[in-house]
């Protein structure tokens, strides 16, 4: 039976960043996209089905947030990370980095230490510096073949006074799905040093299968008390433009500071469609996910395995979670500031300079391969010729 994510879809012309601002980032307008962090599938048809449903009611003024939604949220959060939230725990905001944000600016002042490790998703740095907070990078390290959290690092950079921390798992764009061992030992050192954890767990969903995500604050009270938690059904099921993500907050007196800023800011509405879309998904799209997840497993093995053979000296450290590959290049002959726009010129792929991940991401190249796996194959062909010309 032929797979639905084997669908090659046209998503030029419908206004997606992906797609349609290749031209002004790159310079040039045919590149295959590899870049930006959403999926060329279409998002499974309960979710669409809801949102038509929701279009054809032809009315769309203000709404709140539905107790259906919450319920199906809760109930994804027990099912599939077995992790029971009350209902009073939970808040929102539009977007993942939104939030981050929000919360930066609400729990800590100008001037105050915000912990990140690098190589990390590039709009952490933004979010700590455009809100004047003092970045402290405690960089991740390759152990045993993995990337790993160098803890003593870590706990030196509490101790000399960074109180909050970003903390990204499952991790882009390494691709790690932190184990249980290590959570817990992040845990004590937040404990002990008394740290807030701002943990983006935007990618809890999308681990390869073999690995299981464990929320951060499900492991116990202290913890739980420390962390606020962001989760989305954006990169799961690829509805990055609902703009709505779910925030975690066990902590009375957090949660109530958080949406005294969300009142602020006035942004407490819920987008009309992206409430429905998201509920259907959590509800009824557990089944897509796993096929999903079993076809990204396949396209990575596929990537990885091909990129050995015909151009070996690039070197991927196998991923875990999330559909994006942190290519290292460094053995390329080609100079890594220049590597971005050879190939996007040359190979005419489209992927994300490793810089923007931090100094630690120089030489290296964030690959997105959740498309059809042809969509791969053709990239890599054209990745191979250019490099053979050089
Ligand atoms: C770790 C991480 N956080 C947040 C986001 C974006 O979240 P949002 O679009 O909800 O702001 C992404 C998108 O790729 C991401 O990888």
């Amino acid at each position: 039976m032929a797979c639905r994510f084997d669908v090659v879809t046209e998503r030029s012309g419908m206004n997606s960043i992906k797609w349609d601002k290749v031209q002004d980032i790159y310079g040039c307008s045919i590149a295959i996209p590899m870049w930006v962090a959403d999926m060329d599938f279409v998002p499974p048809e309960p979710v669409v089905e809801a949102v038509v449903q929701r279009a054809q009611l032809g009315f769309y003024g203000y709404e709140s947030t539905p107790e259906s939604y919450v319920e199906a949220f809760r109930n994804w959060l027990a099912v599939r990370h077995g992790w029971d939230v009350p209902e009073e725990w939970l808040a929102f905001s539009p977007g993942v980095v939104a939030g981050l944000s929000l919360a930066v600016e609400t729990f800590t002042s100008p001037g105050d230490q915000i912990v990140i490790q690098p190589p990390v998703y590039h709009p952490f740095f933004a979010v700590i510096e455009r809100n004047e907070r003092v970045l402290v990078q405690n960089e991740l390290v390759v152990e045993g073949g993995q990337y790993r959290i160098d803890f003593a690092d870590l706990k030196r950079k509490f101790a000399q006074g960074a109180k909050t921390m970003i903390f990204c798992s499952p991790h882009n764009p390494v691709g790690r799905v932190w184990t249980e061992t290590e959570l817990q030992q992040l845990a004590e050192l937040v404990k002990q040093y008394e740290v807030l954890v701002l943990a983006d767990e935007i990618w809890a969903d999308l681990t390869l299968p073999g690995h299981s995500h464990r929320p951060l604050a499900s492991l116990n009270e202290d913890i739980a008390s420390r962390c606020i938690t962001f989760m989305a059904p954006s990169k799961t099921f690829n509805v990055a433009g609902f703009h709505l993500s779910n925030v975690i907050i066990r902590n009375d007196e957090l949660r109530e500071r958080y949406c005294k800023t969300m009142q602020r800011l006035s942004l407490g509405g819920m987008n009309a469609f992206g409430v429905r879309g998201a509920e259907a998904a959590y509800r009824h799209c557990a089944p897509w996910l796993d096929e999903l997840r079993d076809y990204l497993k396949g396209n990575v093995e596929y990537t990885l395995a091909e990129l050995e053979k015909r151009m070996p000296a690039i070197k991927v450290l196998p991923p875990e979670g999330t559909y994006l590959l942190w290519l290292d290049c460094r053995a390329l002959p080609i100079p890594p500031d220049k590597l971005n726009r050879f190939l996007a010129t040359e190979a005419r792929v489209a992927l994300n300079d490793g810089a923007m991940f931090g100094q630690m991401g120089v030489g290296f190249q964030r690959m997105n391969i959740a498309c059809p796996r042809q969509t791969i194959t053709k990239a890599l062909l054209q990745m191979e010729n250019a490099f053979e010309k050089l």
